[in-house]
């Protein structure tokens, strides 16, 4: 059952034979709130599919939290992709990924992470994909700039990081292509119980100047944790840290208190300095 078409521009497959016959659909599904997961989702899926705009369907379980994707086929292939929150999958996502249907559906699991550490978020994904009838046939963890930390992995995914991309790409649609009897269960890092959530204890807040209320913070926040008749306050019980809020601001008026993250930073910066490359899993 050939299937897959492994693109590196948008006209011309390459690799894997022209006369391969697409076979079902890509989704593209992922959270992003500072956008680096959905920069890295955005090109995976557009390496298998060949256009993005017109190849693959698309949930932004940020942006669109209610969209439910028309049904995923068998023959369709899902790609999905978190950012890493205290080295689980975020849990805001948790509903949203078991509400995804498989049935021994292909999936790409991908855990994008600030340069710190993926710890069990790859294999939690994995886990929730399997119980909901997917078989992971690829999973990555690729590194980008720190949403909190920024100067951490600054401007990362770079040019490196998506030639790895791409290999990696290359490597699922050969997996994909090959007969569905030898995809087998994947081997990924990562331990079970999972790693314990903690809270990251520096909130976003408004700065009051700035900030016009306009409220496009309060209907992105994916935990509600911003007043809708007052944007200028968080519920810091509900704040998740996970900038999104800051992120889709059109006024930058929303950011961590800067003593607190200045000093937060010293030591985590030194601490993650080292570069760490992608990972991946087959
Ligand atoms: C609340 C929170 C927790 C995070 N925890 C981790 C972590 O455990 N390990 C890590 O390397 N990066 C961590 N990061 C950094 C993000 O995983 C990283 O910046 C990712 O690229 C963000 O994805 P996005 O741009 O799609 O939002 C964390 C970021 C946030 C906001």
């Amino acid at each position: 059952m050939d299937a897959f078409q492994f693109y590196t521009d948008k006209k011309e497959p390459v690799g894997l034979g022209k006369e391969v016959e697409m076979m079902g659909k890509i989704w593209c599904v992922f959270f992003s709130p500072s956008g680096t997961t959905e920069k890295v989702m955005e090109r995976i899926a557009t390496n298998l599919s060949g256009s993005y705009d017109s190849g693959v369907k698309v949930w932004d379980l940020l942006r669109t939290p209610e969209r439910q994707p028309d049904v995923i086929r068998p023959d369709d292939v899902l790609v999905i992709g978190i950012p890493v929150f205290s080295g689980r999958v975020p849990t805001p996502c948790l509903t949203q990924i078991k509400s995804l249907q498989g049935s021994h559906t292909p999936a790409i699991a991908v855990a994008v992470y600030g340069n710190r550490d993926y710890d069990d978020a790859l294999l939690e994904l994995q886990d929730l994909l399997e119980q909901q009838g997917f078989c992971t046939i690829g999973a990555a963890a690729f590194v980008a700039q720190h949403s909190i930390f920024t100067k951490v992995a600054a401007g990362r995914p770079d040019a490196a990081d998506f030639e790895k991309i791409d290999q990696f790409s290359a490597l699922c649609a050969e997996r994909l292509k090959a007969r569905q009897d030898t995809w087998k269960p994947i081997q990924i890092k990562g331990n079970r119980p999972y790693r314990e959530i903690l809270s990251v204890p520096i909130k976003p807040s408004a700065n009051t100047t700035r900030c016009t209320t306009c409220g496009v913070c309060v209907r992105i926040c994916p935990v509600h944790a911003i007043d809708s008749a007052n944007p200028r306050k968080t519920d810091r019980s509900l704040c998740i840290s996970c900038t999104a809020c800051m992120t889709a601001c059109p006024q930058n008026a929303r950011s961590f208190p800067h003593l607190m993250l200045s000093v937060a930073s010293k030591g985590f910066e030194k601490k993650c300095a080292q570069r760490r490359e992608p990972e991946w899993f087959l």
